[in-house]
This record gives C-alpha cells, structure tokens and sequence, in this order.
C-alpha cells in the first residue's frame, strides 16, 4: 500500500515539474521542450533507469529514478552525476555525452538526467571481439584516464572547491570507519591498509578528480576515439584511485600481472602528453595508495552488498594489496 502510494505520489509530481519517473510520461518541461518524441527502448538498471528516444533535434537518452523508488544511494549518484555534467564537464577535454537537462529534487530523492543518445554513434566494449582489440581498448581507457587526470590535477584545479574539494581527513575518518567495522580473516589485513594510508596518502602528494567506477562498460567508442560515460562517483582523490581500480579491483590478478606494466607505461606516456609528467616511482606511490583506497572502499562496499561480483573485486583488490605490502 506505502510503494503504491509513493508510486503514485511520484507519478503526479513528475507530470508536473518535478524529475521524471515513467519513461513514457514526461515533465511538463521536457514535453515542451522536446514535444515530437519516440521512446526507443527503456530499461531499468541497478542503480537507476535508463531510456532512449528520437526527436527531431536529436537522440537523446534519459537516466531517471523510477517511480515508487526510494534509494538515497541512488539518489545521491545520479544528483553527483548531474551536477559533474552541469558545473564541470563543459570545460573538460575529455569526450562525453553533453548534458541536455538536469531535473534534481533533494528533499523527495528523485532525479532525471538527459543528455545525448550516443547509442547510434558508438559501440561498447562488447563489440571487442578478439583478445588483441581488447586490450587495445584497456589501453584507450588508461588514456582517457590520463587526460581526466591532468585536466583535473592542473588546468581545472581551479573547479574542485566546495563539495569537489579534496578533504583528505574524511577519507582517513571512513577508512578507520570500514577497517574498524570489519569482521573474520580480512579484518588485520584491511586495519593494516586503514594505518598505511596516511603515508601512502603523503607519499603521493597530488590532487584530481577521480572516475570512480572505471572499468570497461564505462566507456564507449565513436569512430575509434573512446567517450566516457557514467559519472556517478566522481569524486576528488589521487589519481592512483582510478589506475589501481582497473588494474587491481576489475582485471583479474592474472591480467593485472600480463597487462598491467605496459598499461602503467601507457598511462604515465599519456598523462605527460597532458603535461602532467610523473617518474615510474611516482606512478607506482599512486598505485600503491590508490590500491589501499581500493580495498577499503570495496570492503565498505561488500560489507552491504552479498553480490558475487563484489566479492570476487574483493579478492582480487586483496590480492593486489597482499602483493604491495
Ligand atoms: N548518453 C548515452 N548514450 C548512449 N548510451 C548510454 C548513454 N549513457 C549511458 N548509456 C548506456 O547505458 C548503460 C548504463 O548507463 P550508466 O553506465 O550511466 O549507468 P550505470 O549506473 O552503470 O547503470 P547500472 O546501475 O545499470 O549498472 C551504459 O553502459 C551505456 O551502454
Ligand atoms: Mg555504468
């Protein structure tokens, strides 16, 4: 009876101005916007909905919470999303899909995203289909990264004040939080990452926006030049964070160990082409802190989530993190 009350509530709010929860009944806003549309295709994710529509001026695809649903974690990525793609994207020089419109409504918990439909255009990493593509494509990610990076640690430093403002002693507060709330085997080992993490926080001394979630469905390909997508965990960190979450949390240890040292070549190469230039010590104190990171934030993560995909980036960080210390 409560869901269905908030589905309705959700449905006439969204009729009107507030952000969209059906994907095939506007806000009054976006109907006068984009009057002539047609839905393409609707689905529905873990984290949020997802549709895609022609209009006259264009595709575009809109990430939405549906009605009924109530998840601030939800919530609070699609909100960080918009507000990446609104206030900071427009400078970047790295690709991605425009903003077209952001509708965010804190107190009710519900957001709609729309930017461009960049399905036409592009093709994903399930279009890779021999092993020698695929890894080409890791390295077009750690590319793209490099770039993010150096953007963000030099000419859009500037930007990452307020709530983009790196606030280092949060960070240590939650990883005490995590390691201290742990239980069984992992529980030495993540208390040992939690007291290294100041040095090794010390040891690399360089502050940027970071992804947050890169692994490979997060990017897309437009005519051979890889488009970042997703942005729902940007935060500011090291750069070490992304780097060592797709070496350390998304390849397996045994691609980490093939892969990895020519992927750590190419991303120093492309960060100094960015003009931000690091010896391979430097790469390797991002790494190393960037790891601890890693492995406390997906043990926070596993610890309320039971998914197998969770736990299976939980070894394999742990693993990584076990070869480091
Ligand atoms: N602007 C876009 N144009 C075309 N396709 C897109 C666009 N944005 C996202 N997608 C597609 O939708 C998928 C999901 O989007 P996104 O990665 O933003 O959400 P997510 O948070 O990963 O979703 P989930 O919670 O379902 O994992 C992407 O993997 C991509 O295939
Ligand atoms: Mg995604």
């Amino acid at each position: 009876m409560r869901a269905a009350q908030a589905f309705l509530r959700d449905l006439a709010y969204a009729a009107g101005d507030g952000p969209a929860a059906l994907a095939r009944f506007w806000p009054q806003a976006l109907r006068y916007r984009y009057p002539r549309r047609h839905l393409v295709e609707a689905w529905t994710g873990e984290g949020a909905a997802f549709a895609r529509y022609a209009t006259p001026q264009g595709p575009v695809f809109l990430k939405y919470l549906p009605a009924g649903w109530r998840d601030p974690r939800a919530y609070r990525r699609l909100a960080r999303e918009g507000r990446f793609l609104r206030d900071l994207a427009p400078g970047l020089p790295v690709a991605h899909a425009p903003l077209l419109d952001l509708a965010l409504d804190r107190a009710r918990a519900r957001a709609h995203l729309l930017t461009r439909d960049l399905t036409g255009e592009t093709t994903g990493w399930g279009a890779l289909n021999s092993d020698s593509a695929r890894e080409a494509a890791l390295h077009d990610i750690v590319r793209l990264l490099a770039r993010f990076h150096a953007h963000w640690a030099g000419p859009g430093q500037g930007a990452l004040t307020g709530r983009w403002a790196w606030r280092p002693d949060e960070v240590l507060t939650q990883a005490q939080a995590i390691a201290g709330a742990a239980v069984g085997n992992e529980a030495p080992i993540l208390q040992r990452a939690a007291q290294a993490l100041p040095a090794l926080l010390e040891a690399a001394p360089l502050v940027t926006l970071v992804h947050g979630d890169i692994h490979s469905g997060q990017v897309l390909w437009r005519d051979g030049e890889p488009v970042l997508i997703d942005y729902g965990q940007v935060h500011p960190s090291v750069p070490g964070e992304d780097l060592a979450h797709l070496l350390a949390v998304r390849l397996s240890p045994a691609e980490r160990t093939r892969l990895g040292p020519a992927l750590r070549n190419t991303y120093r190469e492309a960060l100094a082409e960015a003009g931000l230039s690091l010896s391979p010590a430097q790469v390797q104190a991002q790494e190393r802190a960037g790891t601890a990171l890693n492995l406390l934030s997906t043990a926070g993560q596993a610890g309320h989530s039971t998914g197998s995909g969770v736990q299976e980036a939980l070894a394999f960080v742990m693993q990584a993190w076990n070869e480091l210390d």
